[in-house]
């Protein structure tokens, strides 16, 4: 055995133990472990520097076992807002990365939108099921609050309405609340319909109309928001396929609103006109590419592009209209939008329905610079960006 693992095995051992002295040699141990530890301290600013992050804040409680962090990308355009999502990362540089990743996507999805609001995330570590309690959620609320409105929070993966409910007993500076507490309620139908004009864009860009009448498109996930899109769909006359991992969810839909059901992996091959992936990121890398027959794509789910250098030139090789995904899912940033300004329902849909322009602009951006969908879209993102800096610099 290597001696670091005889000394974390030790440490667990001395865990166990009850006599007095235990903590005092658990603290030798770990002061002997320290330099075995992962450095992820030591190029922080580097990580930072690489996508211009304004800020990170570490946050740590040992009572509740709160263990989070707060990445600002960019406040630009207003405050960053972001979800808060709790997850069970291997390492505390796997979080590092994601909160900093995610923290930037806010920026452009908020930008591109029109929002006047700048992009950050929030990641808690651990395990949602054991780890989340009230306490927990409530000293997060008071990192949040010590940030006096520079970043606010929602909800994420593995978050609920309910601990916002937490978070806003400690701070103003949430959004994603109920209906009953003045908040905007479930974003997802929001987000569905941001989909469903951002879908009708691109075919219109593809088939030279608008109309989803007699389309034949494949729906991945029918969760929270492929549940509303297929409604959406079907009201529009369009053939639906559907795929999801529950087997429920599959016979409600395909009775309720005619859906062919196709299992798993088999979506990707389908004669469609529209794929629409509602359920996972990263999905769109070569191997599903490759077996594509759709010509547009159009869905809800978060980084579908599994690497946007090469899978985002590869669709257009492949000559397949992508609606970027950041874009035409804003609905549910718009909605919480709405809530940070006071919320009206029909606002939050009227300004969702602008998706279908800007998706639009970006495919004609696309063909007149020559480049994919996807960097077309953060290429307009970034330019409202450096275009309102430059209002702030006269008095
Ligand atoms: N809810 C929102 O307002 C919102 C906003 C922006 C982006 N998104 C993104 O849209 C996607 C869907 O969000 P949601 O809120 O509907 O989530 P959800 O969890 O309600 O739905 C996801 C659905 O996908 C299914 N699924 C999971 N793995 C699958 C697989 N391998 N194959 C097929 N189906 C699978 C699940 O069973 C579920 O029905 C996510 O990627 C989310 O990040 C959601």
């Amino acid at each position: 055995m290597k001696p670091i693992e005889m000394l974390k095995k030790l440490r667990l051992i001395m865990c166990f133990k009850s006599n007095s002295l235990r903590y005092y040699e658990i603290w030798k141990i770990n002061l002997l472990l320290q330099p075995f530890k992962p450095k992820i301290m030591s190029d922080i600013f580097a990580q930072l520097q690489k996508h211009d992050h304004e800020q990170i804040v570490f946050c740590q409680d040992e009572y509740t076992g709160l263990k989070a962090i707060i990445a600002i990308h960019n406040t630009v355009l207003g405050p960053g807002l972001g979800g808060t999502r709790v997850w069970n990362y291997t390492s505390e540089a796997d979080a590092v990365n994601d909160v900093l990743r995610l923290s930037r996507g806010m920026t452009y999805k908020a930008s591109i939108s029109g929002l006047n609001l700048g992009g950050a995330k929030a990641v808690i570590i651990g395990d949602a099921k054991t780890l989340k309690t009230e306490a927990l959620m409530r000293k997060f609320g008071r990192f949040v609050e010590n940030l006096n409105g520079k970043y606010i929070t929602a909800e994420d993966v593995n978050t609920t309405t309910r601990d916002m409910e937490y978070v806003n007993m400690e701070t103003d500076h949430v959004v994603g609340l109920p209906e009953s507490m003045g908040g905007g309620g479930d974003p997802s139908p929001v987000t569905a319909y941001g989909v469903f004009v951002g879908m009708k864009a691109a075919v219109n860009h593809v088939f030279g109309s608008d109309s989803l009448a007699g389309k034949k498109i494949a729906v991945q996930g029918i969760g929270k928001v492929g549940g509303h899109l297929i409604e959406y769909l079907h009201k529009e006359g369009a053939e639906l396929f559907i795929t999801d991992i529950n087997e429920d969810t599959l016979k409600k839909y395909s009775k309720e609103f005619g859906a062919t059901v196709v299992s798993g992996d088999d979506i990707y091959g389908l004669d469609v006109d529209v794929f629409a992936p509602c359920a996972l990121g990263a999905i769109l890398d070569s191997v599903n590419i490759n077996k594509l027959r759709c010509k547009v794509i159009a869905g809800a789910a978060n980084n579908q592009l599994a690497d946007e250098n090469i899978h985002g030139p590869m669709l257009m090789d492949k000559g397949i209209a992508y609606a970027p995904d950041f874009l035409i899912n804003a609905g549910g940033l718009i909605n919480v939008y709405q809530e940070h300004i006071g919320y009206n329902r029909e606002t939050a849909f009227s300004n969702t329905e602008k998706i279908y322009d800007t998706t639009l602009a970006i495919f004609k951006k696309s063909i007149a610079d020559k480049v994919h969908t996807q960097k077309a879209a953060t290429e307009l993102a970034e330019k409202r960006i450096h275009d309102i800096m430059r209002v702030g610099s006269t008095y």
